[in-house]
């Protein structure tokens, strides 16, 4: 494979997944191999911080190497070295950073530290099919939905400025728990997303708070009032839903609506609270990344709703919607576009960073 050179090394360990990817010059990325930890976890409804941390150490020696065998390059192509630095686990970032900070000091090259949100932010200019990634416009909105962020923000002149944030749960979280209460396995999202596709919107349609100048994002209220659609279920129908653990052939036809009804209503706040931006400050460009931005409703209103007024939407390749390294690699790719300078050394992971700290 021909790439331009230098390249940049990216590591992605802020939760269960290790990740390492290889991306040169132009945006192309070359490999990236993401290890799941997800058999290690399941056992436990969700991610164990020890465990999590322990398996990255574990992993990385594989994952590395596979990353280099399948870009076809060797340690002494690398230009840069970025590692995610936060927000996340805090024993999981650690190793990640240290094992970016070791690399790069054992081969003298700069270390970019990166904010997790940044590299979902610029992800949906990456390409899958090996071409350079697509120019980064200079303004674009931005909006993020992940298991841990519901974030939309605004990037002018490569500058990222945070506008609005969940004030509680976040979008993905909500559906993990949600359908943990199903008894669905961890991630529960893709699961509840694809259940939701069968079901009847109709069949429940929770009261929608009107926030005044849609200010922030807010789940709670929509997953405590599933979590008690549940539970009115169980009652009504004597079933224990949480018992079910097979997926949609045990579910009763008003599981399936619950949850296609629950869906509408979680897509249905990212898009009014869009609908309201755009009219207050029209963008021309929305990308739109993070695991949520799999979710197929939420794909295809978003489509919609681009097409009636002509923004230039960029989805994220599905390839790179959940955690992944390439995208950390491309966002100090373009932070050395923009010359921000390299971290120090003895730059530290932080379990949570403000966005106006993020690429200072
Ligand atoms: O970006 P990501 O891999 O990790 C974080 O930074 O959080 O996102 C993972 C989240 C999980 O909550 C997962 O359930 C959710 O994304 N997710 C989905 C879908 N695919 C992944 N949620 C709804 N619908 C989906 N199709
Ligand atoms: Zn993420």
């Amino acid at each position: 494979m021909s790439f331009e050179s230098p390249l940049t090394l990216g590591i992605e360990t802020s939760c269960d997944d290790t990740a390492c990817a290889v991306v040169d010059r132009t945006g192309q990325v070359l490999a990236s191999v993401v290890s799941s930890q997800l058999s290690q976890h399941r056992p436990y409804g969700g991610v164990v911080p020890e465990i999590a941390s322990r398996e990255h150490l574990c992993n990385w020696p594989m994952v590395s190497s596979e990353a280099l065998g399948a870009a076809g390059v060797d340690w002494s192509d690398f230009g840069a070295v970025a590692a995610t630095r936060g927000p996340g686990l805090v024993g999981s970032l650690l190793v990640g950073l240290s094992l970016g900070r070791a690399i790069a000091w054992g081969l003298s090259l700069p270390f970019h530290g990166i904010h997790h949100i940044e590299g979902h932010l610029f992800s949906p200019f990456l390409s899958v099919d090996g071409q350079p990634a697509t120019p980064v416009p200079e303004n674009f909105d931005g909006l993020v939905v992940s298991g841990g962020h519901t974030s939309l923000l605004e990037v002018r002149r490569g500058e990222v400025c945070s506008l609005i944030e969940t004030r509680d749960d976040a979008m993905g979280e909500t559906f993990d728990k949600v359908g943990k209460r199903l008894g669905l396995e961890y991630p529960q999202g893709p699961k509840v997303d694809q259940l939701a596709e069968l079901g009847d919107p109709e069949g429940f349609r929770p009261t929608i708070p009107r926030i005044k100048e849609d200010l922030f994002f807010s789940y709670s209220g929509l997953k405590t009032q599933a979590l008690r659609a549940i539970e009115h279920l169980e009652k009504t129908t004597g079933l224990d839903v949480s018992r079910i653990r097979s997926g949609e052939d045990e579910l009763p036809e008003a599981a399936l609506d619950l949850l296609a009804g629950f869906r509408r209503a979680a897509v249905g706040q990212i898009m009014s609270r869009l609908e309201s931006r755009h009219k207050s400050h029209p963008f021309q460009t929305l990308a739109v990344s993070g695991g949520v931005a799999a979710n197929r409703l939420l794909r295809r209103e978003l489509t919609q709703w681009a097409e009636r007024l002509g923004i230039d939407l960029r989805l994220v390749p599905l390839k790179f919607s959940g955690d992944n390294a390439a995208m950390i690699a491309f966002a100090a790719l373009e932070r050395i576009k923009r010359g921000v300078p390299a971290d120090p050394s003895d730059v530290v992971v932080a379990s949570r960073i403000p966005f106006a700290n993020a690429s200072q």
